[in-house]
């Protein structure tokens, strides 16, 4: 059964049982800030568990996307571990309990397949339960049937879940499937979790748990206000049953990666895949690498996630450099991304059908990411290979620890692939030494992160007011202007009374005309005034859903909680923020005009006067490209396009042509925004003009890279347009004053100007060319004689360049008499170092004299070159003119 028809028929089932399906959450975990990413289904329904949020239903199911990444390091190394997967949840939120969660699982489990189940065989499914949890136990037996012996009481650490963090937890029962004794010794999942594989995992979600170690003794700090269930199935485990094969490589969702990279490399997967196996052959490990990465990498960029060097973009960037070496060392050096992902593509987009949709933008994302990581293997062996040569060369056989920290920090190279490298060319690598200098890193990491930290208790205040008070009443699209009470004061996350003159609080209204900053719209500016109160609106955020909270800093008097205040939008500010978000809308559609579909917007900023776009782009924008998407733009402000906002599913948006932006999560409802119709449609909560016109002019003022395949566009609109142009005009008047021309000459004055100060430079340099030669008679003319040799040794003016120390060598030798033997040597010496020039002639040449042995004598073996002409240096200036002694010394030897 494909992974694709499992999903549809997992939702179905808890469909048809009355179960809401909610969409998967983005991978990255954006509302919890001690999550990277989502790790589990019932992530986004933790403030449900915890009662910090009413459940819209009480019966949810979704097939969650997650991705683990503590053990990445084991990855590969054996079949049991990978970082993305997916887990297939029903939710009960204080509706049915454990005997219904139970039979749940038992008939969809173990249901036929043509009516709908996924047909596993009863009698090989073994549950486990928590120690004392008679409960389930009796269900188990009595209810379902299950044989005693094939139900098992465990501990805390495998039937106690929770998220190993402070939140909900419970006692759970899993179920595993028997896969026979090829996989091992029977004896159910105390003996052996291999051949005992769990696939679903029921959780009885009722109380909540404290600091503490992750799986046991942790503190429980009560009970839950509800009970309730959070299950989980994996959905790669259950494809490898259904599948009847090993692992989870082995899926329609995975193994076609493996083929594909067996074709390019020419080598075999499946060395030492017999699971019975304890080590695998490092080709199967890089294999296993690559299939899992690179489809988490489409995962990830699919959910909004750009490669970067910091939180989940390096996560993403780390596991794609895994995947991109681990190609490397099996044997293929061209970029394999192009050659992989469209692969991975294919595999996941049955279920996943936005992956197709937005290939380009994520394509984009990889492959750039895969030729900057190949230069950096590039740029990187040469650091390396240098570091290499310079241990030889002192004799040494091991390479600093200090080197594999710098090649690993400063140029992202893995440190295993710092050891085969120096291995091969016979050197080891001190290992302790990188490791101690990356847990101090580590240390560091740590300390800064959790110097950021904030963990759920800094959302109760939030959750506590919302639900005293209910949703804000938000009035943004209606009005500027709305009677209102302070219904929430906090100072510094603590609720407090009141607040005085010159202090910032945080606010939160009955009722508020402020937009929150979302959707790339900065927040509003304004004031709240009241009888005895003045204060202004810094900032206007929505920390958790629906309540909308003010930062306003008290100019006069006191704001008391319970206080009746009028809350009022700067009009100026409301207007030009308008116009900067429809600016954005038309930027991005004249940008699609011009440049095609591909050029998607992957994120954007905009507040009065201002806007920027970022969108996937590989190159950067031509003058006429920038000029026809400024021309564009104007054009739609010209012709005066109505704006129009409409209400609509999110399916019938999508039917709309509506643009979504990825990985946001919508409501049921979403709001379209268009201006001119078709021409522009965006999903959008924002504020904007009701005819483009209102924007103003729009002026292109930047244009710039934001990492690689993603360029930005910046402009000015409104008022903040005209200033932009103002101040360009006045630029160009001062110039023309300065040259003292008409406006409309000054481009070819400059030129002019240009071109006279070029010729200017070439004379000069003409000139200096004519006195050095002169300079190199004088100092031919000069030349000593020791013995049958004549040695011109010069010290040539401070400063002058490499390049001219060479020229005044072989001038001065080219002046020296032809038949006799003749030595030039220039010494020069330049930011703080010497150099050294010598010139041998042809006469000097036959009696065994070589330029090459002469910089060697005076340079103690260093320098380069040849019997004619060599060069050395990087030795202190001043001992420029020991070097000259040296070299006569080493003639007259
Ligand atoms: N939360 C449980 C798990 O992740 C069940 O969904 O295993």
């Amino acid at each position: 059964m494909e992974t694709a028809e499992i999903q549809r028929r997992f939702l179905k089932f808890f469909e048809s049982n009355g179960h809401t399906v909610v969409p998967s959450a983005p991978l990255p975990a954006i509302e919890d800030p001690n999550l990277l990413f989502i790790n589990a289904g019932m992530v986004q329904f933790v403030p449900y568990f915890l009662g910090q949020a009413t459940p819209p239903w009480n019966r949810a199911t979704s097939i969650q996307k997650c991705l683990r990444t503590p053990d990445i390091d084991e990855v590969g190394k054996t079949s049991r571990h990978g970082t993305f997967f997916q887990m297939n949840g029903n939710f009960s939120f204080g509706d049915y309990f454990k005997e219904q969660a139970i039979r749940f699982a038992w008939d969809l489990s173990t249901g036929s397949v043509e009516s709908g189940g996924l047909g596993l065989d009863g009698d090989r499914i073994w549950a486990t339960v928590y120690l004392d949890d008679d409960e389930s136990i009796d269900i188990w037996h009595k209810q379902i049937g299950l044989p005693l012996d094939r139900i098992v009481r465990r501990g805390q650490v495998d039937n106690m879940w929770s998220m190993g963090i402070p939140g909900p937890c419970g006692p759970c029962s899993e179920l595993y499937y028997d896969r026979g004794p090829d996989y091992g010794p029977e004896g159910g999942p105390e003996v052996d979790e291999d051949r005992y594989l769990e696939f679903w995992n029921l959780v009885f979600m009722q109380q909540e748990r404290g600091e503490g170690p992750a799986k046991e003794n942790y503190e429980i700090l009560g009970d839950l206000p509800k009970k309730n269930i959070d299950t989980g199935m994996g959905m790669e485990r259950l494809a490898a049953l259904l599948q009847g094969v090993d692992n989870m490589y082995e899926i329609d969702q995975v193994r076609p990666l493996i083929d594909k990279t067996s074709e390019l490399t020419g080598r075999r997967y499946g060395v030492s895949t017999s699971h019975t196996a304890s080590e695998s052959h490092p080709d199967d490990v890089r294999f296993r690498i690559i299939a899992d990465h690179v489809r988490s990498s489409l995962m990830l960029i699919g959910d909004g996630i750009v490669p970067s060097n910091e939180g989940r973009g390096y996560v993403l960037r780390r596991i794609m450099r895994r995947a991109i070496r681990a190609v490397r060392l099996l044997g293929y050096d061209k970029p394999a991304m192009p050659e992989l992902l469209p692969v991975a593509r294919d595999c996941m987009a049955p279920a996943y059908p936005e992956l197709a949709e937005d290939f380009e933008r994520i394509s984009s994302y990889a492959y750039g990411e895969e030729e900057a990581f190949l230069s950096t293997l590039k740029h990187g062996t040469t650091i390396l290979d240098t570091a290499v040569t310079e241990t030889k060369r002192e004799g040494g056989r091991t390479l600093s620890g200090a080197k594999a920290f710098e090649l690993h920090d400063t140029y992202g190279f893995p440190i295993d692939l710092t050891l085969e490298m120096a291995s091969e060319q016979g050197l080891q690598v001190d290992e302790d030494g990188f490791r101690q200098l990356m847990a101090e890193q580590r240390r560091r990491a740590k300390a800064d992160a959790a110097a950021r930290k904030t963990s759920h208790a800094d959302l109760t205040a939030y959750w506590d007011l919302l639900s005293e008070h209910g949703p804000s009443d938000w009035r943004a699209y209606e009005t500027l202007d709305t009677e209102s009470r302070v219904v929430g004061l906090l100072s510094e996350g603590r609720p407090v009374p009141v607040a005085g003159a010159g202090q910032i609080v945080e606010v939160v209204l009955d009722r508020t005309p402020f937009y929150a900053e979302s959707g790339g719209q900065h927040a509003d500016a304004g004031v709240l005034t009241g009888s005895n109160v003045r204060a202004e609106v810094l900032d206007v955020q929505r920390p958790v859903k629906k309540l909308v909270v003010h930062q306003v800093r008290v100019l006069e008097g006191e704001l008391v909680l319970d206080d009746q205040v009028e809350a009022r939008v700067d009009p100026e500010w409301r207007l030009g923020a308008r116009q900067a978000h429809s600016g954005t809308h038309v930027v991005h559609a004249a940008l699609r005009e011009v440049l095609g579909p591909s050029a998607l917007q992957s994120g954007s900023f905009n507040r009065p006067g201002y806007l920027r776009l970022d969108f996937s782009w590989r190159s950067k924008l031509s003058e006429t490209a920038k000029s026809e998407i400024e021309d564009v733009s104007n054009r739609a402000v010209r012709e005066d396009l109505p704006v129009a906002v409409k209400y609509m599913t999110l399916p019938e948006a999508k039917e709309f042509g509506a643009l979504a932006l990825f990985g946001e999560t919508y409501d049921e409802t979403v709001r379209v925004v268009e201006i001119g119709g078709p021409w522009s449609r965006e999903l959008c909560g924002g504020t904007h003009v009701s005819h483009a016109s209102q924007i103003g002019p729009l002026v292109i003022t930047g244009e710039s890279s934001v990492g690689s395949g993603q360029r930005r566009v910046e402009a000015a609109t409104g008022i903040e347009a005209y200033r932009y142009l103002a101040r360009e005009r006045d630029l160009v008047s001062q110039i023309a004053e300065e040259l003292g021309a008409q406006r409309g000459d000054v481009i070819e004055r400059v030129r002019a100007l240009l071109q006279r100060s070029k010729d200017a430079e070439r004379e000069l340099a003409n000139l200096q060319a004519k006195m050095t030669s002169g300079r190199a008679a004088e100092y031919a003319g000069a030349a000593r004689q020791l013995g049958p040799v004549k040695f011109a040794g010069v010290k040539a003016p401070d400063g002058t360049k490499g390049g001219d120390v060479r020229q005044l060598a072989t001038q001065i030798r080219s002046h020296l008499p032809d038949g006799e033997p003749g030595v030039a040597a220039v010494v020069a010496a330049a930011g703080g170092k010497a150099s050294l020039v010598v010139a041998v002639n042809a006469a000097a040449k036959a009696r065994h004299v070589s330029a090459a042995e002469l910089v060697k004598a005076a340079l103690s073996g260093r320098g380069g070159g040849n019997e004619d002409i060599a060069q050395g240096g990087g030795v202190p200036a001043d001992q420029a003119d020991g070097l000259l002694d040296e070299i006569a010394r080493a003639i007259t030897e």
